[in-house]
């Protein structure tokens, strides 16, 4: 089979192996019985629309810094590495509190991994995969040696607990992938792609003044501070973008559907993800879906999977599993791993 990766200069003795997973979501959760106390919408509603049952939110001592450095320090102990041999931390996040300093430096501090590199990635729900395909080109260029990937959100402090259309999608948790330099070049990333397209950017966005909001002002929830969707847009634009890159991802990768044993997707909807595994026709087992317990976490979603699907043994190391994530810029995403 053919090796095709895109990005910098590698070195043909490295690949690329996962070394530990992990995944916090806060104790308190939030139902959708709960949520129809709050706003005119029903348990059925949001079930037969979106497979979400309930979600996770954060206590007023989390925030997005302490859930991705319980999620790093889980990791990092699962991994049974110490935090000083962390050469870089990416977390991606969309709610991150503060813009400067980014979240990944207060995390690096936090767990003790001081000096490694640390940088934030905004690609939304698509974040995380972004740090996936990175970590893996940073550690195969000799850049780096071991990375940690981190998505870590506080959504549910992102949408405006009024607003019907947004408030019932999201929750809040972290999840941790740490990665490291192996001497088998085939281990790792096969294939990676990273896309966006910025002209649908008012599908998805999250206005601080009032000159963010677009000339059509049909999607504003009027409150600014908060995510602001066009729920149809972002579901065409979805599932158009996932068949898309899972078809190129594939074909690159000289692998067909058969050959995965699992495909690990940003959990945005039960029906964005239904149609992507009829798509590619596989079995209900070997697409992962976990929304219906956590909502969408967006850049949190993909690790809090890969971590479950870990730890339950239903992945494993010479497995070739699909990630693919797609979220707000309009931003999106996939990645062949043999793990
Ligand atoms: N409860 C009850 N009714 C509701 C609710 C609710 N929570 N929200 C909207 N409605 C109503 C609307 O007001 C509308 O009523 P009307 O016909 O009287 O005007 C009706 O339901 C239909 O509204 P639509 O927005 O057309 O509903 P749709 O079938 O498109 O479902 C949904 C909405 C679930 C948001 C869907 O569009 C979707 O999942 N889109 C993808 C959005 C997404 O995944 N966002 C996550 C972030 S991005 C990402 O992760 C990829």
């Amino acid at each position: 089979m053919t090796s095709v990766r895109s990005g910098g200069p590698s070195d043909p003795g490295t690949g690329v192996r996962l070394a530990g997973t992990a995944m916090v979501v806060p104790e308190a959760v939030l139902t959708n019985q709960d949520l129809a106390q709050r706003v005119d919408t029903s348990d059925a509603w949001i079930v037969q629309r979106t497979g979400i049952r309930e979600r996770h939110v954060a206590g007023p001592e989390q925030d997005t810094v302490s859930l991705a450095s319980d999620a790093l320090r889980a990791a990092l102990d699962n991994a049974g590495w110490d935090p000083p041999d962390l050469d870089l931390v990416l977390v991606a996040t969309i709610t991150p509190g503060m813009l400067c300093p980014s979240v990944a430096a207060r995390v690096v501090d936090r767990v003790g991994a001081t000096p490694a590199g640390a940088m934030d990635l905004a690609a939304a729900c698509a974040g995380f995969l972004y740090g996936l395909n990175l970590a893996d080109a940073m550690i195969r260029s000799g850049s780096a040696r071991r990375v940690a990937v981190v998505g870590s959100e506080t959504m549910t402090r992102a949408v405006d607990p009024t607003d019907r259309r947004t408030c019932i999608l999201f929750g809040d948790g972290a999840g941790a992938a740490l990665f490291e330099a192996d001497p088998d070049p085939d281990r790792g990333c096969r294939f990676q792609a990273m896309r966006s397209a910025g002209e649908n950017w008012a599908a998805l966005y999250l206005p601080e003044h009032d000159d963010h909001v677009p000339e059509d002002r049909s999607h504003f929830n009027g409150t600014l501070g908060t995510l602001q969707m066009n729920g149809r847009e972002v579901f065409k634009i979805a599932v158009h973008a996932t068949e898309s890159i899972i078809d190129e991802a594939l074909e690159k990768s000289g692998l067909t559907a058969a050959d995965l044993s699992m495909v690990i997707a940003h959990q945005s909807n039960a029906r964005i993800l239904e149609s992507t595994r009829r798509r590619l026709g596989l079995p209900a087992d070997k697409l992962y879906v976990n929304i219906d317990r956590y909502g969408n976490t967006s850049a949190a979603s993909i690790p809090i999977g890969l971590h479950e699907l870990r730890s339950a043994g239903r992945v494993k190391e010479g497995d070739w599993v699909l990630f693919t994530g797609v979220g707000g810029g309009m931003c999106w995403g996939a990645s062949t791993w043999k793990l």
